[in-house]
């Protein structure tokens, strides 16, 4: 096998740990290696139990090694919870240079004064995202090394967790003597996965709805303009069963799954369902639109709550694309649906785009969208491109000097 560069996505989330294994060839990612572990001590998407939640991720890496025949030293690794926040801001700074040709060495000054923000108390920074660059008043560039110029500013945005939520990632990871290649927040791994560019390019909103959280993010001209994290997700519609229909968590998990619809409109009256009763071996029939009953107004409450967000950010009127759904919950009968009957918008589910392949039935599922959006973090983001580059010049390198040393060998 052609293994140009292995790269791993570590997604710890409130209901599972997925380790996937890619192989990077030419900038496509083959998935060589898939390991899951049911997740214990996280809570709505924060680490609240280090010692279970190294087991966890223990349990998953052991699998994906195991599978792609590899030892995994190092993650890209997602961060989600509610204690996420974005914000955008700019910088400027002046070439004063004679030449007035911007380095790489202006970008980095420039991006560094961008940053220089009051950051909420007890937080830090996880992702400063450059959206664009303005030379001398020309917006919307991208890399404007080699341009001409005196003024250079950017736009970036800026993403920041609390400190111990994330130190408490990083110390399950670097207890199992793995490295972290960079924590990436969730809701972006997952719109790698998921968005297209033109929806992107467009403005559309993408919601992950997991187990423990629903991850927001806004994406227009191509770029990240907004992300949030809301600690509701498929558990509260799992709890909410348990206690309507007076049920075993485990039984509400699975008729929420088999049986469950964000539409009571869609079920008639006359629908039964078999549920089992709490310490008892006996079961009871429950009409279907009881069950729907109870969780179209959680899916309601948690959508209405991202929608808010939405436009309270500004953004209700932007997003020409509509609305893509994500993560486990996704799959749930009937919400994409909901959705669209609700808000007037265009609502698709998340697809696993083009550029992946290898094990693909098994990771086209939802829940792994997260997952592939790492390793496609990971293909697209510059520090990527910087190893590979410095690798490659490393190879040139190599090669080089075996050329000299056969020179002098063979021709004296
Ligand atoms: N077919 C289905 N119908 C309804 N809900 C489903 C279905 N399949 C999975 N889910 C729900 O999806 C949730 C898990 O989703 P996912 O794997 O994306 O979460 P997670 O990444 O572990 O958690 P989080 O991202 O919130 O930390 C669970 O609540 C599960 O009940
Ligand atoms: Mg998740």
């Amino acid at each position: 096998m052609r293994k140009e560069k292995v790269v791993v996505g570590l997604d710890v989330g409130t209901t599972k740990v997925v380790a996937l294994v890619g192989n990077i060839i030419d900038g496509s990612i083959e998935i060589i290696g898939l390991g899951k572990a049911e997740s214990h001590g996280l809570e709505k998407g924060v680490v609240v139990d280090i010692g279970r939640t190294i087991s966890s991720i223990r349990k998953a890496v052991e699998e994906a090694e195991n599978m792609a025949d590899v030892k995994i030293s190092s993650v890209y690794v997602g961060i989600a919870g509610k204690h996420i926040t974005s914000i955008n801001n700019s910088g400027t700074v002046s070439i004063n240079r004679p030449d007035r040709i911007i380095t790489e060495d202006d970008v980095r000054r420039v991006v560094e004064t961008a940053q220089a923000i009051q950051l909420p108390p007890e937080s830090e920074m996880i992702h400063v995202i450059p959206r664009q660059y303005i030379v001398d008043g020309q917006d919307g560039i991208t890399d404007p090394v080699g341009m001409t110029g005196t003024r250079l500013e950017v736009d970036v945005h800026i993403v920041t967790g609390a400190i111990t939520a994330v130190h408490n990632l990083v110390r399950c990871v670097e207890a199992l003597g793995i490295g972290i290649e960079q924590i990436v927040l969730e809701p972006l791994a997952s719109s790698m996965a998921v968005l297209s560019s033109a929806e992107k390019e467009l403005g559309v909103i993408l919601m992950d709805i997991g187990g423990g959280t629903t991850d927001i993010s806004v994406f227009r001209g191509g770029d990240i303009w907004f992300s949030k994290v809301i600690p509701i997700a498929g558990e509260h519609i799992t709890n909410d069963i348990t206690v309507g229909l007076q049920t075993p968590i485990e039984e509400a998990e699975l008729i929420k799954k088999t049986a469950g619809t964000a539409l009571v409109d869609s079920v008639s009256e006359d629908e039964k369902i078999e549920v089992a009763t709490i310490g008892g071996d006996e079961k009871k029939m429950v009409s279907r639109k009881k069950l729907a009953k109870i969780i179209e107004p959680r899916v309601e409450e948690l959508l209405d709550l991202g929608m808010q967000e939405v436009e309270d950010a500004g953004y209700r009127d932007l997003v020409p694309a509509g609305l893509v759904l994500t993560g486990g919950t996704s799959l749930l009968d009937g919400i994409a649906e909901f959705a669209a009957q609700r808000y007037g918008i265009p609502v698709r589910r998340g697809k696993i785009p083009q550029g992946i392949h290898g094990l693909r039935d098994i990771v086209e599922s939802p829940i792994y969208a997260t997952a592939i959006g790492l390793l496609r973090y990971a293909v697209e983001s510059r520090d990527f491109q910087k190893t590979r580059r410095a690798q490659q010049k490393r190879q040139a390198s190599l090669i080089g000097k075996l050329f000299a040393w056969f020179n002098r060998f063979f021709r004296g």
